[in-house]
């Protein structure tokens, strides 16, 4: 079992009072004050896992400011909630489950209990369906109810069951099969749906309904929906879903309920959560696009990155230190915000993948034990790919008046495919280790007058500097250093959330506008009354229903 002793609160620990004093030593101490002063700065600040490497150093930290940040991790018992993580204890207290999305990338012969049951089997045993129905489809053996063979997929989800599939496969582009066409539907906004089924042909189209509890609502008015496009359009009856639905579930029943064949269902547990469901049955999508042994290779790149969180010294651990990073800017800067900003097209959802990772891990203002923290919890966590975001609001990160980390992601050699333009990656490379220099220091007021630049306009044109960076520097973008990052990730989410006394794993903060919206469909249709709502939700109601002549 965890260990549930409450803990002393995190801002009255020795540690924190000590890190507290450190911000107050270093003041006002610049990124060049650091860098003047030791050369090897550059390279000492790095850690390397698999194909990444990490670059810290243009964070306002010291030798000193890190070895005090271990001491708060090792304080707060990170490592022995992590273990506790890999071994299967119920960490997620709140709901009282294990977190175990680490034995969805364990190898075969591993052994990790839930409740005193092995699992590794059950997710391999998934897993080889998942494969051998993925290869169905992609040889054209898979056929829909006319005998035509499939060559449209649609993934139906929301939240961790959309998120990873549709970033991923967009990541992993150039590795896909470009014969099949995929679409991710999440939106109960009919236009999602209706601007995929537009374009595709019910004949040859495999709908994935992806929903770890077959419940919501979003996912299953867009899955009856489809259904119904499905049955008319093929003129069938209801036979035909089983040819062209599967499911990809923790719950059997609701399944069947829906109409799915249950052998044409990829189970999942409830030990993998949501946001971290990606490398579940949830990629089944992906296992389809990429196959199954690129599927496989990415799985060995979330591996790689968990036996490192798992086995490496805190001095060289990434996501520890990634994670101290963020407890250090929310705790001692004020920070709100975390900036990731990556330098690929391909990874341009990957910021929005993150924004339910962390935010939906991290977004908590009780502890553990139910008080009230006093201290800063998860960021705003936004950006978008990092060009395109330079001459949009790159303007505020640099001479704004918020002080926002960023992390800038970018590969080193270009994927294959792009042919005589994978030249253009020197310039775009160019640009993200300009933009960390620019964001670290700065450009002073003698600099900006050395270039002639007139008296009145020396301030505008001046650059504070000292806006931190993490870059993170990959060989190559491909399915198994994908995995690298989104593990690198999730370990650095988890390290915060242990440091800031929260769980990670429960959500509860989306219930109550799922259980509003709930009662408030009737009063929008007219068949329920207004009285007992607010004046401005009755009058938002009553406007809506006039503007639909209800
Ligand atoms: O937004 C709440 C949430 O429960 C997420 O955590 C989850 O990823 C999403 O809804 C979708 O849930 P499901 O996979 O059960 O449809």
């Amino acid at each position: 079992m965890p260990d549930t002793t409450p803990r002393t609160r995190l801002d009255q620990t020795p540690e924190w009072h000590a890190l507290a004093k450190n911000r107050e030593e270093l003041g006002g101490t610049t990124l060049r004050q650091l860098f003047a002063e030791d050369p090897e700065r550059g390279t000492r600040y790095t850690v390397e896992i698999g194909d990444l490497l990490i670059d810290y150093s243009k964070n306002l930290v010291t030798d000193e400011t890190l070895r005090l940040l271990r001491d708060l991790a090792a304080a707060t018992g990170v490592t022995e909630l992590r273990d506790a993580m890999f071994r299967g204890e119920h960490i997620n207290t709140t709901e009282d489950r294990a977190v175990l999305h680490t034995a969805l990338r364990a190898p075969h012969a591993q052994h990790i209990e839930v409740d005193g049951a092995d699992v590794v089997e059950g997710v391999h045993h998934v897993l080889t369906r998942m494969c051998a129905f993925a290869e169905r489809v992609r040889r054209g053996e898979w056929r829909g109810a006319t005998g035509k063979p499939i060559d449209t997929v649609v993934n139906i989800g929301i939240g961790g069951s959309d998120l990873g599939p549709a970033m991923a496969y967009e990541a992993l582009l150039p590795y896909t099969d470009r014969e099949l066409g995929f679409h991710f539907v999440s939106n109960v906004d009919g236009a999602d749906l209706h601007e995929t089924l537009r374009a595709i042909d019910p004949a040859t189209t495999l709908f994935i309904i992806a929903s770890k509890t077959f419940t919501t609502v979003e996912t299953m008015t867009n899955a009856a929906a489809a259904r119904r496009w499905l049955l008319e359009g093929l003129g069938a009856g209801p036979e035909a879903v089983e040819k062209h639905f599967v499911a990809l579930s923790t719950n059997g029943e609701e399944v069947a309920g829906f109409g799915i064949n249950t052998d044409n269902m990829f189970e999942f547990w409830d030990w993998v959560g949501g946001r971290y469901s990606f490398d579940s049955a949830i990629g089944l999508s992906l296992a389809i696009a990429i196959g199954p042994e690129r599927f496989r290779e990415m799985l060995a790149g979330f591996r790689l990155v968990d036996e490192h969180f798992r086995t490496e010294p805190a001095e060289s651990n990434a996501p520890l230190i990634m994670g101290l990073l963020g407890v250090w800017y929310g705790g001692f800067y004020d920070a709100q915000a975390l900036a990731v900003l990556p330098y690929s097209h391909y990874l341009a959802k990957f910021p929005a993948y993150l924004q339910q990772l962390d935010m939906e891990s991290n977004g908590k203002s009780v502890d553990r034990e139910g008080h009230v923290v006093s201290w800063q919890t998860g960021p705003v966590v936004w950006g978008t790919s990092g060009t395109n975001g330079q001459h949009a609001y790159y303007q505020l990160l640099h001479q704004g008046t918020k002080f926002i980390p960023a992390d800038l992601i970018g590969f080193a050699r270009p994927v294959e495919e792009l042919g005589p333009l994978v030249a253009q990656n020197d310039l775009l490379l160019a640009n993200m280790f300009a933009q960390s220099q620019a964001l670290a220091f700065g450009r002073t007021p003698e600099e900006v007058r050395a270039e002639g630049v007139p008296e009145k306009l020396v301030a505008h044109r001046t650059f504070p500097g000292d806006r931190p960076s993490t870059t993170i520097l990959g060989t190559e973008l491909t399915p198994s250093v994908l995995g690298q990052l989104i593990a690198l990730y999730e370990h650095k989410v988890f390290v915060q959330g242990a440091i800031w006394n929260i769980n990670s794993f429960d959500q509860w903060g989306v219930e109550l506008g799922k259980a509003l919206a709930k009662r408030l469909e009737p009063a929008l249709t007219g068949g329920a009354e207004l009285a007992g709502l607010d004046s401005s939700t009755q009058a938002l109601v009553r406007r809506y229903r006039e503007l639909n002549g209800r």
